[in-house]
């Protein structure tokens, strides 16, 4: 095994397979703004739960607080340099908003006030669950989800559809570190 070398451990992190990269969108009192979280993972089947890891310093953070909502796009292949730009510029300070500035197309989900980013394959539109504790010591925010959508040319009567019957262009981008996706390309049966 002298092949075996440590991995320093800013970096372990990386050996775990992360899941759909998502992206985390809210408004409050006519502010909206969108960022990437590759930290995500449900929680829970029904009431359905997910959690996401959203760093102090995100302004998206500071408008779920505000809002008491959220609502998770999961972007495509096609939107990996959208999920790239909306991760690595905080729209904290963008006048006119990360919308207008990086040019993230958006349409409305019915009940929704938090609008939707287009292209994606699915959205999750959640309710906080504030967990003051988790939230400040681990930066974990839980969300019920009270409705979700999919594209049904991917994701159809609750499940994908087989991998080969989805364009690459429409996969999920699975983050890597450093902006690298990984998308899927083999399905296999377990
Ligand atoms: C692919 C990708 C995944 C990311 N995942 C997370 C994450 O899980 N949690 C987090 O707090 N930030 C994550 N980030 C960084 C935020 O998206 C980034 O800080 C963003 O600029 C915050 O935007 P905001 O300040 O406009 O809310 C990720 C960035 C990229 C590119």
């Amino acid at each position: 095994v002298e092949a075996i070398q440590p991995v320093a451990l800013k970096h372990a992190y990386r050996l775990m397979n992360t899941g759909a990269t998502v992206l985390v969108s809210a408004a409050h009192a006519g502010r909206s703004n969108v960022m990437a979280a590759a930290w995500n993972m449900p929680l829970d089947f029904l009431p359905c739960k997910v959690s996401v890891v959203l760093d102090k310093a995100t302004y998206t953070r500071e408008l779920i607080v505000a809002s008491g909502e959220f609502l998770l796009s999961v972007p495509c292949q096609a939107q990996a340099a959208l999920t790239a730009a909306v991760g690595t510029q905080s729209g904290r300070d963008m006048a006119e908003g990360k919308h207008a500035q990086l040019a993230v197309q958006t349409f409305a989900l019915p009940g929704v006030g938090i609008s939707a980013v287009e292209g994606a394959i699915g959205w999750l539109a959640c309710r906080r669950i504030a967990e003051p504790h988790l939230e400040n010591t681990y930066d974990i925010f839980i969300g019920e989800v009270w409705a979700a959508w999919s594209d049904t040319a991917v994701f159809k009567d609750g499940k994908y559809l087989p991998l080969a019957q989805t364009p690459p262009a429409r996969r999920t981008l699975h983050h890597l570190g450093s902006g690298r996706f990984v998308v899927p390309g083999d399905e296999v049966q377990g």
